[in-house]
């Protein structure tokens, strides 16, 4: 039997947006298909997968439970209501910046001119990973780079505290592609799953998951 059986597993997907006024956001580049591959290769898995989701053109996957946000502010609260959990795995492309006022109404483009005051979001990945209680006891992040991949993808997983961080090149056409390749880096261990559809890079992790949950 797999080791994902029951296990309560909270995933964050797709971009957040951040609104300025009723009219206008800024986002990331996020389709959101690598997250959604990994709530639904968990959920065939066994597991109870909750996906916490920016928004996205894709339908819910099969067997997993969704709940929708829009700011990282929202998405961090859908994650620590959450909890507890198994494990976390920040798949989003949270925009880092959000506006520092909301505009209740729409801004005329010469009133508002061409600047922007922007705050920075929190951190879900390492808010969740540095959390006193009800730590997950596996908190897996990405790192999404475009050069120096695997130095800065171990330097992000010290920084953020996260136990696995899968670090994948996104020079290249991965970005809304079907395709993706990257490196699972541990405490211990690097291991590179070389080009493969998402879907073969979600089993992957599905894999190393259900090993990890078995040997302990
Ligand atoms: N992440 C998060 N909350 C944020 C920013 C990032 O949870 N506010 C998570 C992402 O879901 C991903 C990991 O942190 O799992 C790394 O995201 P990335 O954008 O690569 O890292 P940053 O720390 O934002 O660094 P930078 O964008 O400067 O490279
Ligand atoms: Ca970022």
């Amino acid at each position: 039997m797999s080791a994902l059986q029951g296990k309560s597993i909270v995933v964050t997907a797709g971009p957040t947006i951040e609104p300025i006024d009723p009219v206008r956001f800024l986002s990331n580049r996020s389709s959101g298909k690598q997250g959604y591959l990994i709530a639904e290769a968990l959920a065939a898995g066994g597991a109870n997968v909750r996906l916490i989701s920016g928004p996205t053109c894709l339908p819910c996957p099969n067997g997993v439970e969704r709940i929708d946000v829009e700011t990282a502010l929202d998405m961090l609260a859908a994650v620590e209501t959450a909890l507890p959990a198994d494990a976390f795995i920040a798949v989003a492309a949270v925009a880092d910046w959000r506006p520092a006022s909301k505009q209740a109404r729409k801004a005329e483009k010469a009133a508002q001119g061409a600047s922007l005051d922007l705050v920075e979001n929190p951190d879900i990945l390492a808010t969740i990973a540095q959390r006193e209680n009800d730590r997950p006891a596996l908190v897996i992040g990405f790192a999404a780079e475009t050069h120096d991949m695997l130095d800065r993808a171990r330097a992000k997983r010290l920084r953020k505290g996260c136990d696995w961080i899968i670090a994948n090149d996104v020079s290249g056409d991965v970005m809304g592609g079907d395709e993706n390749a990257a490196w699972l880096i541990g405490q211990t261990h690097e291991t590179e799953w070389k080009r493969a559809p998402k879907k073969t890079i979600a089993e992957n992790l599905a894999a190393a998951m259900d090993a990890h949950f078995s040997s302990r």
